[in-house]
Order: structure tokens, then C-alpha cells, then sequence
């Protein structure tokens, strides 16, 4: 049974009527006792005192109740207010057993609660700021005074130091097309959205400006740069294969209508034209075959017939291969082959590989210059080199001869029935295999192409005569 502050005040009026009681019942007996001895004003005198004596008493007690209630209370108070400064850890302790208690217990109860769902609240901001910070996009929020609340970790990396939480949103992002979206958005309280291309130098970055209720804005940033490049090369890809298919069809719908409108074109004249209609019908082929052979290699489902095979003899097939062409042009082909090596290739593809770069040396080199093979190990890969004395390719035009349809000089490479899509091929064919290709050129000099394949390690009894090893996969 609890002792209640309301019960503990009854009892103390009870103790002050037992006191006045027994103060009473003592004066009744001393004055019917002393009645006759002593004298009347002693009496009253006695009286009194008593009287104010249990007054006192009463007083004292009530002193030291409400003192302790108060102290009580007071501690309540002080618990409250260090919950309003957040030390939500802080707990109450109470002795007794009343109502005050009780308010304690309910109060600590709801101390706790408070900390949990802090507790919680701040796991979720946590997983927020760690989801926000892994996303790919910038994000910022500001506040309804266009000061910046929060930033995610790309923002800070694209905006610098001076974005940081209360910040003008004006002086963080300095960047007229970002402020404008988002202005608009706070205004118009609407989603805005734009481009800002000068705020990180060299990079398109879509804007996302959305209000938020207290009036605020979160804005991302998504940079879409190889997006556009993407669509750039689309678009470009598209237009070079219209032109490169329109040139030979224009000739070859130009000569035929010319032959048809002669009532009695000579022999001669209608086999030049014959001809020429051949070789632009020729040239379309070619074309169509290079753009489904770039078509497929560019797509995922492209599967390289890979087996070990020895570096030299990748090599020795190309040369085999272009046999026919190297005696009609007059080249001279060499091979050095420093290695026993084996590389896991797919012959086929090498031979596309090595074809195209020894017709390129046969086309672009000198007539009847040399062409040097050359293979040899350098790490865990072996270094295929096809090496030519021709005029060579300027520095600004080596990188760029392994673009689709690009070439140095336009009017040679179709003369000599270029698609301008030769190094392209090869270069997916040897990123394919796991290598790499590059140029190196001097004019005037000569220009070597390098590619690498990964070697792979053959065991010992199998190595003088590899037994093919297919892999499952075809192309
Ligand atoms: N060995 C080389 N010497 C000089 N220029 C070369 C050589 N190989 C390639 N090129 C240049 O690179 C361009 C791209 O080559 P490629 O993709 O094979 O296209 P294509 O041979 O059909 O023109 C060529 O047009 C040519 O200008
Ligand atoms: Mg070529």
C-alpha cells in the first residue's frame, strides 16, 4: 500500500489533534487537580504555552514536509530542463513511494522513449547522409534562407570548401545557371530543372531543383557527360555511315543513268563506266561487312574462340594469310620472333588483327618498303609490333586513328578502299583478348604499331605440341 503525499498530510493533522489532545487532557487534569493550590493566571499562563508550544511543533513539521516536497520538485525541474538541453541519458531517482515518485517513474519512462526514438531518428539521418554520399549525383538542401542545411560527399568534391552548412547558397555555388533553377524552384515552388556547363570545367551537369515543405529546396546535380558524349559519337556514327554509304550510291545511280540515257553508248565507254560502277558497289560492300564486323565485336554476346597458341606462329598464319598481296605489291614482309611464348587467342581475330595492320603498312607505307613483325615478351604479355618506313602519322592524329571512320588523309584511304574502320576492329579485337594498342610514329620515318596479349602459362608437357583447348564459348 503506497504512503501518498495527500495521506502523509493527513496523518500529520492527525498527530496535531493527538498533540492538542493530550496537551488538552493534561490542563483539564492539572486544573481540576490544582484547581484549589494554585492560582487561576498560572493556569492560563500553562495553558498558553502549551498551546503555542504545539503551535510551534505543528509549524516545524510542516516546515521540514514542504521543504521536502520542494527539494523534490525542484529536482524534477533541473531533470526536465537538462532533457530540453539534450542529455537525454539523464535519469531520476526517487526513495519514496508516492504520487511525486510515481511523476518521476512516468517522467524517466519518457526520458527513455525520448532516447530510443533519438537514438533511431539518428540511425536513419545516418543511413540518409551514407546513402546520399554514395549516390553518383550532388545534392544540397538549403533552407528556406537559401543557406545550405546539408551536402552530400560528391557536392563537397565539385564545389569545394566553401560548401558548408549555413553557408549562402550564393556563395557556395557561384554557378548563375544552378542559382537560377533553384531560385525559380523556391519561387515558382515548382520543380525546375537546367544545365550548368561552366560549374565543373569540362563536365554537363543536369540540373534538379525541388522545393521542400518548410519552404527550402533540395537541388542534385547529375553530371551526364558521357551520356552526351555517348550520344555525340551516336549521332556522329550515324551521319559518317549515311555519307560513307551516299558517296559510292550517288556514283553508282549517277554513271547508270548516264549509261541509260545513251541511245548507243561504245564498248569502251560502257565498261569504264561498268567498272566504275564495280568498284563503288565493291566499296559499299566492304563497308556493310566492316560496319556488321564492327557491329558485332561492339556487342556483348562477342565471344572469342580462345586457345593457347604460340605467339610465332599468330605470326606466321598472318603472313600466310596476305601471301597473295605481299608478292603483288612488292613489300617486304620480315618476321623476328623473339619468344616460345604462348598467348590464349582466338587465330581468326589475330589474323583480322595482323591483316589489317600489314595492309594499312602496305597502303600508307612506301610501295615497296619493308613491313617488320616483330613479337617478343615484356611482363606477363607478349608485344606484337607491325612496323613500317612510310611517311609516318602526325602526333595530333595518333590518337584519334582508332575512332570509327576517322583517317588522316580521306581521299587516299578511300582511293585505296579504305572504310576508315580497319583500327577500329582491331582495336576492340585486342581489348577483347585482354591487350592494348597504340601508335607510335615519326614523320618522314615510319610508324610502328604496338599490341599486347596477356601470355599464358602452358604446362611443361604440354607445351611442344599444344593440344587445342577450346573454349566453350564461340563467337
Ligand atoms: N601505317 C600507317 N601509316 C600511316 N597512316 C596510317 C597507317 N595506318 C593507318 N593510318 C591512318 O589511319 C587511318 C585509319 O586507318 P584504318 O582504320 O585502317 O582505316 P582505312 O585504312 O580504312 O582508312 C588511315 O586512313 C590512315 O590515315
Ligand atoms: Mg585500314
Amino acid at each position: 500500500m503506497k504512503r501518498k503525499v495527500f495521506s502523509k498530510l493527513l496523518g500529520l493533522f492527525a498527530l496535531l489533534l493527538v498533540f492538542h489532545a493530550v496537551v488538552i487532557e493534561i490542563l483539564f487534569h492539572r486544573i481540576v487537580q490544582g484547581a484549589a493550590s494554585r492560582p487561576r493566571h498560572v493556569l492560563g499562563q500553562e495553558a498558553a504555552l502549551s498551546g503555542i508550544a504545539a503551535l510551534a511543533l505543528a509549524m516545524l513539521l510542516a516546515a521540514w514536509f514542504s521543504h521536502s516536497i520542494s527539494l523534490r520538485l525542484r529536482r524534477m525541474v533541473d531533470f526536465a530542463l537538462r532533457i530540453a538541453e539534450g542529455h537525454l541519458d539523464a535519469r531520476l531517482e526517487e526513495r519514496e513511494e508516492d504520487e511525486l515518485s510515481a511523476m518521476a517513474r512516468a517522467l524517466n519512462v519518457t526520458a527513455t522513449q525520448l532516447e530510443m526514438s533519438f537514438a533511431e531518428l539518428d540511425n536513419r539521418r545516418r543511413e540518409l547522409a551514407a546513402l546520399l554520399d554514395s549516390m553518383q549525383e550532388a545534392v544540397v538542401a538549403i533552407g528556406a534562407d537559401r543557406r545550405v542545411s546539408w551536402s552530400n560527399a560528391v557536392m563537397q568534391r565539385m564545389a569545394g570548401t566553401q560548401i558548408r552548412e549555413g553557408v549562402s547558397l550564393a556563395h557556395a555555388i557561384r554557378d548563375p545557371e544552378v542559382l537560377q533553377c533553384v531560385e525559380s524552384a523556391l519561387q515558382q515552388r515548382e520543380v525546375r530543372t537546367g544545365r550548368a556547363i561552366a560549374f565543373v570545367p569540362g563536365r554537363v551537369l543536369e540540373i534538379n531543383a525541388a522545393p521542400t515543405p518548410g519552404g527550402g529546396a533540395v537541388v542534385v546535380l547529375h553530371d551526364v557527360t558521357a551520356v552526351e558524349a555517348a550520344e555525340k559519337s551516336r549521332r556522329e556514327f550515324f551521319a559518317n555511315v549515311s555519307h560513307e554509304l551516299r558517296t559510292p550510291l550517288t556514283s553508282i545511280s549517277g554513271y547508270v543513268e548516264t549509261l541509260m540515257e545513251e541511245s548507243m553508248p561504245s564498248p569502251q565507254t560502257t565498261r569504264e563506266f561498268l567498272a566504275i560502277i564495280l568498284k563503288n558497289a565493291q566499296r559499299m560492300n566492304r563497308l556493310t561487312e566492316d560496319l556488321l564486323e564492327l557491329a558485332s565485336i561492339e556487342s556483348k554476346d562477342y565471344l572469342l574462340n580462345l586457345r593457347p597458341v604460340k605467339a610465332g606462329s599468330l605470326l606466321e598464319d598472318a603472313v600466310d594469310s596476305l601471301a597473295g598481296m605481299v608478292v603483288e605489291t612488292g613489300v617486304q614482309l620480315e618476321t623476328r620472333v623473339a619468344t616460345d611464348a604462348y598467348v590464349m587467342a582466338d587465330e581468326d581475330a589475330m589474323t583480322q588483327v595482323f591483316g589489317n595492320l600489314i595492309e594499312n603498312a602496305m597502303k600508307y607505307g612506301r610501295p615497296d618498303g619493308r613491313i617488320i613483325l616483330s613479337a617478343k615478351v615484356q611482363g606477363d604479355e607478349v608485344e606484337f609490333k607491325v612496323q613500317d618506313f612510310g611517311p609516318g602519322i602526325a602526333s595530333d592524329h595518333l590518337e584519334r586513328i582508332f575512332e570509327r571512320f576517322y583517317r588522316v588523309d580521306k581521299a587516299r584511304s578511300r582511293e585505296s578502299g579504305g572504310t576508315g574502320l580497319g583500327l577500329a576492329i582491331v582495336k576492340h579485337i585486342v581489348q577483347a583478348h585482354g591487350g592494348h594498342i597504340w601508335a607510335e610514329s615519326e614523320l618522314g620515318s615510319g610508324t610502328t604499331f604496338h599490341f599486347t596479349i596477356p601470355v599464358v602459362a602452358m604446362p611443361a608437357s604440354r607445351e611442344p605440341n599444344a593440344e587445342a583447348h577450346e573454349n566453350p564459348a564461340k563467337k
